[in-house]
């Protein structure tokens, strides 16, 4: 399934993100790891050396070869350089899967081995919030996008993005290429605000969000965020030594996390898979070619120079066989 976590920087994204994708990969569930924050910071957060954390081979730089690789013999679209980041998969395009082995992966993601199990690492690289809106963030993140759009992946199998909340992926549809998105906010007015835009935009789209509080101390804290996000409120993360250990530079074990805490990270898998069994694949697809058609409209027709309208392959459903064959 396909998973955020968004929030107001410093709100515990990555900190979130890091535990939860330890503990998936802890249960022996494959996970492909996505940092597609401002700050990257999800590889040191998962156990690299800063050293190694910048070696990763950055998602735009790749941008060509992805596009090469996922448009396969896909007839309605002619080159990699006529793909932008909307266009959506039809008849021939390659699609992808959690487990398996495609030059994607082979060129941008590392696997990484945890204290129990091991992920893949995809990175978009870094960017900072004057990139946002230009055109080298879009290409960073854009690769996420397409990557989400031509992902075909199962139940107990988990594709989880650190992202920030910024409004541009608002403008390219990448909000809505998530089964569940968790905002993380602590119980302050700021971190409720974001909460509020975000839902402003998702609630038009059917977008799943549910907010998990995080550095919550107390009742003061739970009832705060309870009078303000209501029923999306899912669950509450306290503070936690165990994360100050961590940012002391220790490196403290999952199964020694504060069993509160990994009550929560058990709380937001259950709700991750019930919203990988409520996923509509039809949907899923009308939306990418919703928000491919407005990008083409708004900047990329006059880009690329061609209608990228024709790009759309009305009789294609992403998922269709899978979700056939489950049964759905
Ligand atoms: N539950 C928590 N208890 C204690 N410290 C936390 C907790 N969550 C996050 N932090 C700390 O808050 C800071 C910001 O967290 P981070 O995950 O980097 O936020 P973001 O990715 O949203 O910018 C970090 O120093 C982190 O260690
Ligand atoms: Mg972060």
């Amino acid at each position: 399934m396909k998973i955020a976590f968004v929030g107001k920087g410093g709100s515990g994204k990555t900190t979130l993100s890091a535990l939860f994708i330890r503990h998936l990969a802890a249960a022996g569930s494959p996970v492909i790891a996505v940092d597609a924050d401002i700050n990257q910071h999800l590889g040191p957060a998962l156990g690299l050396t800063d050293d190694q954390a910048s070696a990763l081979p950055s998602l735009g730089a790749h941008l060509p070869q992805i596009k090469e690789h996922l448009r396969g013999t896909n007839p309605l679209i002619r080159s990699a350089e006529e793909m932008i980041k909307t266009t959506p998969p039809g008849r021939g395009s390659r699609l992808l899967r959690i487990v398996e082995e495609n030059p994607v992966y082979a060129a941008c993601a590392r696997p990484i081995a945890l204290d129990e199990g091991s992920v893949r690492l995809l990175a978009t690289g870094a960017f900072t919030e004057e990139d946002l809106g230009v055109a080298c963030y879009h290409s960073k993140v854009g690769a996420v996008e397409l990557l989400l759009n031509h992902l075909v992946d199962g139940p107990e199998e988990y594709f989880v993005t650190d992202m920030t909340a910024g409004s541009d992926s608002f403008a390219s549809g990448l909000f809505t290429r998530f089964d569940l998105t968790f905002l993380i906010a602590e119980p302050t007015r700021k971190g409720v605000s974001v909460y509020r835009q975000y839902k402003e935009y998702a609630q038009d789209f059917g977008v799943r969000l549910r907010v998990v509080g995080n550095k919550v101390q107390g009742p003061d804290d739970l009832a705060f965020l309870r009078r303000e996000v209501g029923d999306d409120l899912l669950t509450t993360f306290g503070h936690s030594d165990w994360v100050r250990r961590l940012e002391r530079g220790d490196e403290p074990a999952l199964r020694t996390l504060e069993p509160t805490n990994r009550t929560v990270l058990e709380q937001l898998k259950a709700e991750a898979d019930a919203a990988h069994r409520a996923r509509d694949p039809r949907r899923y697809t009308e939306q990418a070619v919703h928000f491919h058609l407005r990008n083409a409209e708004s900047w990329g027709n006059a880009k690329v120079g061609i209608d990228l309208a024709t790009q759309v392959d009305a009789d294609f459903v992403l998922g269709a066989q899978q979700a056939e064959a489950a049964g759905v």
